[in-house]
C-alpha cells in the first residue's frame, strides 16, 4: 500500500516537473505560458522610460497577472486597463488588482486583445512573441492616437520608431508618429 503511494506521487511529482520545463519552451503569447511575466523591477523601469504620469490610461495587452498595471497604479496613480485571454490569469490579476487596492484604478478583461478597442489608451504595454506583435500591427497603427507611447518587452516592434531603449532589459519604447497614416494604407 505505501508503496503504491509513494510509486503514485513520484508520478505525479514527475509530471508536473515536466510541465514546468514545457512551459518555457511554450510561446509566451499562449494562455499556457504561466512562467512568462514581467518582473516588477522591469514594469518599474518600463513605467519611468515611458514617463508614466498620473493622467495615463496604460493597456496592457495580454497583462497574465496584471504586474505592469499595478506597479504603474501604486507608483505613477495612473489608470489601467488589463486584456488577458486566460481564465487562470484574468483570475490571478483580479485577485492580485484588489488586493493591492486599485479596483477603482484597474480594470481587467477576459478578452481577446484583438477584438478590444485600444484607442483610449495613452500609454501601451506589450510583452508578446514577435508573431503577435506582427499580428497587431494594423490595430496599433490605426486605432492609436498620435502621441501614444508603446512600450515592448523583449521584442521589438519593427513597423514604429523607436524612441529609447533599454539594452540590457530588453525594454524599447516607441511613439504612435504625428503624422497618422491612412487606414488603408496599412499592411
Ligand atoms: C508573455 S505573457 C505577458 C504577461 C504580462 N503582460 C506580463 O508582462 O507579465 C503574454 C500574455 O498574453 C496573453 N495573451 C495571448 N494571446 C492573447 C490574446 N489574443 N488576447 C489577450 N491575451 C492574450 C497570454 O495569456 C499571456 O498572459
Amino acid at each position: 500500500m505505501f508503496s503504491f503511494l509513494f510509486t503514485q506521487l513520484f508520478l505525479l511529482i514527475v509530471i508536473i516537473f515536466l510541465l514546468y520545463l514545457l512551459s518555457w519552451f511554450w510561446p509566451p503569447d499562449s494562455p499556457w505560458a504561466p512562467w512568462w511575466s514581467t518582473d516588477k523591477k522591469s514594469a518599474l523601469i518600463m513605467c519611468k522610460m515611458a514617463k508614466v504620469r498620473k493622467s495615463d490610461i496604460i493597456y496592457d495587452l495580454g497583462c497574465g497577472e496584471g504586474t505592469a498595471l499595478i506597479t504603474a497604479a501604486r507608483e505613477y496613480g495612473s489608470k489601467g486597463v488589463g486584456i488577458e485571454i486566460d481564465p487562470w490569469r484574468v483570475w490571478y490579476a483580479k485577485r492580485a488588482v484588489s488586493f493591492a487596492g486599485f479596483k477603482d484604478k484597474i480594470t481587467i478583461l477576459r478578452k481577446d486583445m484583438f477584438k478590444v478597442s485600444i484607442d483610449e489608451a495613452s500609454v501601451v504595454f506589450i510583452y508578446l512573441v514577435p508573431k503577435a506583435i506582427q499580428r497587431l500591427k494594423r490595430k496599433v497603427l490605426s486605432e492609436l492616437k498620435p502621441g501614444t507611447r508603446v512600450i515592448c518587452y523583449r521584442y521589438k516592434i519593427p513597423y514604429l520608431n523607436l524612441i529609447t531603449e533599454d539594452k540590457e532589459r530588453l525594454i524599447y519604447v516607441y511613439e504612435i508618429p504625428k503624422k497618422a497614416r491612412s487606414r488603408s494604407r496599412i499592411k
